[in-house]
């Protein structure tokens, strides 16, 4: 899991996902693979073979906030960079790309009535506007902080979210043996500000088949709403999102690919939030699109909570995706 950990621990909101594309881009050309990368970011790992074009998809960035206005205070207005859950963001730690840290404070009585972005503000200790301006300026991106911890099976960090979704791909890349597809694993860019760099790259391929990889919500905490998913049920193959209706055939093939493999698997049917696989499945006239995901608690917090064993599932299931004769 240090690869893992390593993944959590680089800073990479959308649309600023250099840091995280380097160390990507290194592990698959360590793996053999040829890797090429398009004009919006997203990294493309291919493993030619004779066989249905398909593609795998994690996406690479993580929500954060950009920097709109320094007020004369040194107080920093900040925007979403994708589906922040607003009214948890106070008193929350931020880094900075410079790696300044700042927390999240609120204009109190206005923002317990209406809790809005427009209430919020980062606080990074500055005393004036100049001050501020000497570590940040209007434009910057930063991201939660939020540190990797593991016990025992659980996982606790910030941007498991889709660094896990990551790493599972990286591992099905490393223990593929025998696949006649041809295979791309797509790392793709700028998921969270609405599902684009796979929407290009998926463009650029053109796959027969396609399977996001990415995290789902569970259903399994005290007084959540109902979901079928649970942490340590498995991998959750995908069936429908608000950004997609699976390919019916595809989640056959994944549920018998997990039966023969004895992997646990269970199924997610997300009400809320898309993935890449809704962008992937509307590119050109059309692609065949699925999704495996990992059961995260916390989505888009600081403490995204996930288990090992649900990590390994998936990776064994994409694996034997991969090896499938599509
Ligand atoms: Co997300
Ligand atoms: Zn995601």
């Amino acid at each position: 899991m240090k690869l893992l950990k390593r993944l959590t621990e680089t800073d990479a909101p959308s649309g600023r996902e250099g840091e995280i594309r380097n160390i990507i881009k290194a592990e698959a050309q360590k793996l053999g693979y040829e890797v090429s990368e398009d004009a919006l970011g997203s990294i493309i790992a291919h493993r030619p073979g004779k066989g249905r074009k398909v593609m795998l998809d994690a996406h690479l960035d993580e929500i954060g906030i950009i920097a709109t206005y320094i007020d004369d205070n040194g107080f920093i207005r900040f925007g979403a960079v994708g589906g922040l859950y607003i009214k948890e963001l106070h008193k929350r730690r931020v880094r900075f790309e410079n790696g300044t840290i700042g927390v999240i404070g609120a204009e109190e009585k206005s923002f317990d009535e209406k809790a809005e972005i427009s209430k919020l503000y980062v606080d990074i200790g500055a005393r004036s506007k100049r001050e501020a301006e000497k570590l940040v300026k209007p434009g910057d991106t930063a991201v939660f902080d939020g540190s990797f911890r593991k016990q025992g099976s659980t996982i606790i960090s910030k941007a498991l979210d889709n660094r896990a979704g990551c790493y599972v791909l990286l591992k099905a890349m490393e223990q593929i043996k025998k696949s006649g597809n041809d295979l791309y694993f797509v790392f793709s860019s700028q998921e969270e500000v609405g599902l684009r760099g796979a929407k290009t790259a998926a463009f650029g391929i053109m796959p027969d088949y396609a399977i996001a990889v990415d995290v789902t919500d569970t259903g399994d905490t005290p007084s959540c709403e109902v979901m079928e998913v649970k942490l340590g049920g498995g991998a959750a193959i995908k069936v429908m999102d608000n950004s997609v209706m699976c390919d019916i055939n595809v989640v056959r093939v994944l549920r018998k690919l997990a039966e023969t493999g004895k992997i646990p698997h269970q199924t997610e049917i997300m009400a809320d939030g898309g993935t890449d696989a809704g962008a992937i499945a509307l590119t050109g006239s059309g692609v065949r699109a699925g999704g495996i995901s990992i059961p995260v608690r916390y989505i888009h917090s600081p403490s995204e909570l996930a288990n090992t064993e649900d990590i390994k599932a998936c990776v064994k299931l994409v694996k034997m995706a991969c090896e499938y004769n599509w």
